[in-house]
């Protein structure tokens, strides 16, 4: 344990799990515990449960757990010590600064230090005589200084040298910046050179929500290509995590975000007073930014290029963010391909219009069809109405009616035979949707009685039950260990991975201290640590401790001679002979 055991426990005395977790999740009180939305998978139904009385979390959809350690280390993506530092800090508690490794923790901030150092470098390019050009690019693109500012743009010079030379000066070796990926290396004759990773471009630096630099990316000031370079993934940058602008949209966008595909829409959008607006840059959308985006607001406006590609994406992510609670609405441009086209060549009204009108997703899916249809025709409008029909079955019964009405006026045809059809392809929905859902039940039941961590789990399901009961229970009841321990040892329970539990608990309680998640913060995998949540939230309260303990050590013995039944070696000849030889 590189941190005192005694710093820890002072620690989670500070602060306690709810308070900890919920700045990230709307929780609310179910009894004795508490439920929301997973930050750690996108769901619609809150599975994640807080348990105050073990101050320890779980999540029945993923199956992610732990403390308020392994939480703030998943939700901020950090290693165990900046963790515990980072909570130290809001606990108002100073760490003991020696006697613990953080190699890590100091490579990571001396790399935002150094991609901190090289924005200045950049930013200040911009604005020095060999920046003029860019300047000028970017003031045709009617950016005003603020907006430069705001945003910390900058200019990489045209040349192989300038930012290393200036960053070797500040004291950061070629390595680190190699790491950071400020400069790319090349081998010749043996040996290795480095150079500057953007060179002759206007640079747009990429802040995290803590307000770090993380990486960088770069546009050429004419047509040439590549348009962009952008930092690839280093200790710092995730493309999968990064969402670009949320750290300036993210105290304005509550209720609505708006979503684009680049750097430039952003930052013409917020120029324009649009300030809840963010890029995922690039058009494939990951799980993890919905994840992230879903954390700030309820509301997500799409507004993707209007070109092929942009509507392709628009399509996906539509799917994406509806498995999270967040709401999509859909912004159709027209007047230009993107935002910042748009503004420039319409003013920001004509885009705040856009952004009124944006389709929510049954008005968006009906237009796409009606682009498929030539609803001049008979034939065009027939198939126009089937697929409308088709999208408005998934709907409820008022929604029916607004857009069955809609339809209706648009087509020339009656309201009610278009509620007829959406009505029998209801039944066909529905049918599909009770399937859909059997099939995730029997899916759940099955993965209920695998555990990665345990696989002996499933084939012993009796057994493992009772192991993991008597472990919450003993866990809960510190005082009853002395006479668990009389009865049961770990040989003699069937799984491997509850009998290694149920030890660490014991060697707690043994040493008189709480058997709680931080005892398995060394030797245990975070997978195994979630398991782990999971198991000591188990305890029956109201239950005598004593007797649910006796009862789950009373199937563990005779589980363990069952199947000391079928293991021929602890057979007598006589039973041997009984069992295999006696049909
Ligand atoms: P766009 O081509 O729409 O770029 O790509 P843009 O930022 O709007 O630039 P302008 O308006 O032409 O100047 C959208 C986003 O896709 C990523 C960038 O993040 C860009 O902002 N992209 C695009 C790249 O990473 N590399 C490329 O070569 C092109
Ligand atoms: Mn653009």
């Amino acid at each position: 344990m590189p941190v005192s055991e005694n710093f820890i426990q002072e620690l989670k005395m500070r602060l306690d799990v709810e308070s900890v977790i919920s700045p990230y999740v709307k929780l609310r009180r179910n009894g004795r515990t508490l439920k929301g939305l997973c930050p750690f998978h996108n769901e619609k139904t809150p599975s994640f449960t807080v348990y105050p009385d073990t101050q320890s979390y779980y999540c029945f959809g993923c199956g992610a757990g732990g403390d308020i350690i392994s939480f703030t280390r998943s939700i901020n993506n950090l290693d165990y010590m900046e963790a515990v530092k980072l909570l130290a800090q809001q606990a108002g508690m100073d760490l003991p600064e020696d006697g613990y490794d953080d190699t890590l923790g100091r490579k990571r901030r001396r790399m935002y230090e150094a991609n901190r150092e090289a924005a200045r470098f950049f930013h200040r390019a911009l604005f020095s005589p060999q920046g003029a050009h860019a300047l000028e690019y970017l003031k045709n693109r009617r950016l005003t200084r603020d907006t430069i500012v705001h945003f910390g743009l900058g200019y990489a010079p045209d040349s192989w040298d300038a930012l290393l030379v200036h960053m070797r000066e500040k004291g950061f070796s070629p390595q680190e910046l190699y790491e950071a990926d400020l400069v790319k290396k090349s081998e010749r004759n043996g040996r290795t050179h480095y150079y500057d990773n953007f060179r002759n471009r206007f640079i747009t630096p990429i802040i995290d929500l803590r307000g770090n630099v993380i990486g960088f990316g770069g546009r050429v000031l004419d047509d040439s290509k590549p348009k962009y370079v952008n930092t690839s993934d280093t200790l710092v940058y995730s493309k999968r995590h990064a969402v670009f602008a949320l750290n300036f949209a993210k105290d304005h966008c509550a209720q609505s975000l708006i979503l684009c595909e680049g750097y430039m829409d952003v930052i013409a959008l917020h120029q324009a007073g649009f300030t809840n607006s963010a890029a995922c840059l690039g058009t494939a959308l990951t799980e993890e930014q919905v994840k992230l985006i879903s954390r700030y607001t309820e509301e997500v406006a799409l507004c993707y290029d209007n070109d092929e590609a942009g509507q392709k994406a628009a399509q996906r992510a539509i799917a994406m963010f509806g498995k999270s609670p967040v709401k999509v609405r859909v912004i159709r441009l027209s007047g230009g391909k993107d935002p910042d086209e748009i503004i420039k060549n319409h003013g920001k009204e004509r885009f705040r219009a856009l952004y009124q009108g944006a389709s929510n997703e049954i008005e968006y899916k009906l237009l796409r069809e009606r682009d498929r249809y030539d609803v001049q025709t008979a034939d065009g409008r027939r198939g126009f109405l089937e697929a409308a029909a088709g999208l408005l079955a998934t709907l409820d019964p008022i929604e029916r009616d607004i857009y069955a009405g809609r339809l209706a006026d648009e087509t020339g045809t009656g309201k009610d035979a278009i509620l007829e059809r959406v009505k029998q392809l209801s039944r066909t929905v529905k049918r599909r949707e009770r399937a859909e859902m059997e099939r995730m039940a029997e899916r759940r039941l099955l993965e209920a009685g695998s555990s990665k961590v345990n696989p002996e789990r499933a084939g012993n399901l009796g057994a493992a039950h009772a192991e993991e009961l008597l472990i919450a229970t003993l866990a809960a009841n510190p005082e009853i260990y002395a006479s668990v321990r009389d009865q049961i040892t770990p040989e003699d329970f069937t799984t491997p991975f509850c009998a290694r539990v149920f030890t660490t608990v014991c060697g707690r309680l043994a040493a008189g201290a709480a058997a709680d998640l931080s005892a398995f913060a060394q030797g245990y995998s975070d997978e195994e640590i979630s398991e782990v949540a999971r198991i000591i939230n188990l305890a029956q309260r109201g239950a005598d401790p004593r007797k649910v303990c006796a009862d789950c050590i009373k199937t563990l013995l005779a589980e363990k001679d069952k199947r000391k039944a079928v293991d021929p070696s602890a057979l007598s000849d006589e039973e041997w002979y009984r069992l295999f030889r006696r049909q």
